[in-house]
């Protein structure tokens, strides 16, 4: 159990909140799970199954665009920095822009640390030169920090993908101006930035033939369930993506297939037929939103690509001085 202290497990004062924070988001009117517990192991699987699928266009296009202007962005950024790739997962992102970039220090965080390890593991064999330093945290919270052994010269932050999207707007800046704050003199940010395009387009992407992104979204119940100690019954839900225009963004919801009761430590709560929790936006943007997003939070845009459909932009920023 999570919030369980004994003398033989380490005292986790993080590990505290996670129940706390699931336990109240489910029992809002609306119910919703934090996005960020779609990434158990399993989960983090799936969604390097999502990166394959057709359908899904972000991870492609992005590494198009890295492909593409890979030689530019290196002279943008210059190479010699320390790394901080935030959402790593499996490094794969960071580990294609290494012989470009020749970062000194790399530092992969992600919350799902276990799944981490082992793509670090992998990747020092191949870059022995490049100091790689895995970090497990929750960095979508506010009061992270970055530990010691970061080095603190020539920081640039690595937030591809567009998970930027996965906030809020609102959540967006606030958590741009966190990354800002931890950017030091001159340090930059490496951004991916979805763009608005063909609502069917996006509706494929997030609703894929194979149902792919189905079982991911279904799949945070299983975590769920692991981390409450929940009696959600998987097969008794059904996968919601699409996009919402009025609100700029994709919607992931979980939808009951029948009326029922879900039980956890402590509490219950019926769940009528078709009633959803909420568990993931994702929020598509204008090149020009963007780049006032990051100004907003203390960047300046230098540099701005996109691939030929413009249905992805790369955005690279620096730290303006306070
Ligand atoms: C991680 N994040 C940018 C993905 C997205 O596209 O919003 C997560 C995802 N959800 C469903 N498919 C992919």
């Amino acid at each position: 159990m999570l919030n369980q202290t004994s003398t033989d497990a380490p005292f986790d004062p993080a590990a505290l909140h996670v129940p706390a924070e699931l336990d109240a988001s489910l029992r809002e009117r609306q119910a919703w799970i934090s996005p960020k517990f779609l990434y158990d192991p399993l989960g983090s699987r799936l969604f390097e199954a999502i990166c394959e699928l057709p359908e899904y266009y972000p991870t492609r296009t992005e590494a198009a665009i890295f492909d593409l202007h890979g030689a530019e962005i290196a002279r943008t950024v210059g190479s010699g920095c320390t790394l901080i790739d935030l959402g790593a997962g499996n490094c794969a992102k960071a580990a294609s822009l290494f012989p470009l970039l020749r970062p000194r220090q790399y530092v992969p965080v992600d919350i799902s640390a276990e799944f981490l390890i082992d793509a670090v593991a992998r990747l020092q064999q191949r870059f022995r030169e490049i100091e790689m330093r895995p970090v497990g945290m929750d960095f979508s919270r506010d009061g992270w920090d970055l530990p010691d052994f970061v080095r603190e010269e020539r920081r640039l932050f690595f937030y591809p993908g567009s998970s930027i999207g996965n906030f809020t707007p609102e959540e967006a800046r606030e958590f741009l101006q966190r990354v800002r704050a931890r950017c030091g003199r001159d340090g930059g940010l490496l951004i991916g930035v979805d763009l608005a395009k063909d609502h069917a387009v996006l509706d494929a992407a997030y609703d894929d033939a194979l149902g792919v992104t189905a079982a991911f979204n279904l799949n945070v119940l299983n975590h769920v369930n692991r981390l409450l100690g929940a009696d959600f019954d998987i097969r008794q839900w059904r996968h919601r993506g699409f996009y919402n225009a009025a609100q700029g963004r994709i919607e992931m919801h979980l939808e009951a297939r029948s009326a029922q009761t879900v039980s956890w430590h402590g509490a219950s709560r019926r769940f009528e037929a078709g009633e959803r929790i909420h568990t993931e936006n994702s929020y598509k943007y204008r090149v020009d939103n963007a780049v006032r997003l990051l100004e907003e939070a203390g960047f300046a845009a230098t540099r701005v690509w996109t691939d030929p459909r413009e249905w992805f932009a790369v955005v690279h920023a620096r730290a303006v001085a306070h």
